[in-house]
């Protein structure tokens, strides 16, 4: 209950739930810090931000579209006038844009470039700008296993997770300097809204996940992002920068 006392963290893409950002921010708060939760679902949102206050938290919800980069600027504005700082930046939010190559076009591609890629790069640019006052801060980017081995349908997908994998490398070289850390979590199969989507599949037990292909033989829950995310939050990761956390119950072991 005190894993993240005394600490402000945004997380984006957080009014789908069952989604990673949803989790992330109950548990985060759960621990003991302030949220601030964004998507371009304001609803949603709020909804997320309710929940937390019903479990005793703080938090407060914002209407954000992450490639848009003057709303990053109001969005940290926002966020230090009402908790003073910011601690820890969870760029979640994103949109899984998969077809085969042959059927992608020029828009499809730069869509999913612009919403997991660039979004990325601004979060990281204004985040790490907004932490530079503190002693110190936590960066935690969502990848893909799609950002570490090749997937069908997932030529963009790919290219962007894989983007924000080496970027985050980057991110945490420069924010050395300032005890400000990055690192970037990659999630296997997932049951959320996306993977959902993604599967056509309303329930997580009928989502394939032959134990050739992904080990622990079944989909993981949104929490069990959540806790690696909270781990990289805390004070526990303090040495810990530059890195990649698969949790994909193997799939990328073999
Ligand atoms: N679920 C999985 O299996 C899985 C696996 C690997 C990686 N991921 C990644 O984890 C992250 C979260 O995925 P999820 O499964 O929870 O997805 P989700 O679709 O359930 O939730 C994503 C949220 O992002 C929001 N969003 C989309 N575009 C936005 C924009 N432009 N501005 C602000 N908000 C926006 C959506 O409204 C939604 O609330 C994504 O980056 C995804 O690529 C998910």
């Amino acid at each position: 209950m005190s894993r993240m006392q005394g600490k402000v963290a945004i997380v984006t893409g957080a009014a789908s739930n069952p989604g990673l950002g949803y989790s992330t921010a109950l548990t985060l708060a759960r621990e003991g810090a302030k949220l601030v939760v964004t998507d371009l679902d304001l609803a949603g949102a709020e909804a997320c931000a309710a929940a937390i206050r019903e479990a005793g938290g703080e938090a407060l919800a914002l209407e954000q579209d992450v490639t848009d980069e003057a709303g990053w600027k109001t969005l940290m504005a926002q966020s230090v006038d009402t908790f003073g700082k910011l601690d820890v930046l969870v760029n979640n939010a994103g949109i899984a844009v998969l077809m085969p190559l042959a059927k992608m076009t020029l828009a499809d591609w730069n869509r999913q470039i612009e919403v997991n890629l660039t979004s990325v790069f601004l979060g990281c640019k204004y985040g790490m700008e907004a932490m530079q006052s503190n002693t110190g801060g936590s960066i935690i980017n969502l990848s893909s296993v799609a950002g570490l081995i090749g997937m069908q349908t997932c030529v963009a997908y790919g290219a962007a997770k894989g983007g924000v994998r080496i970027m985050s490398k980057s991110v945490a070289m420069e924010g050395a300097k300032d005890n400000i850390r990055c690192n970037s979590v990659h999630p296997g199969v997932i049951w959320t809204n996306m993977q959902a989507a993604a599967t056509g599949q309303t329930d997580p037990s009928k989502v394939t996940t032959d134990p050739s292909r992904v080990p622990l033989g079944r989909p993981g829950e949104a929490q069990d992002i959540a806790n690696c995310i909270l781990y990289l939050a805390s004070d526990e990761a303090n040495y810990v920068t530059g890195a990649e956390f698969t949790v994909d119950a193997g799939m990328t072991a073999q």
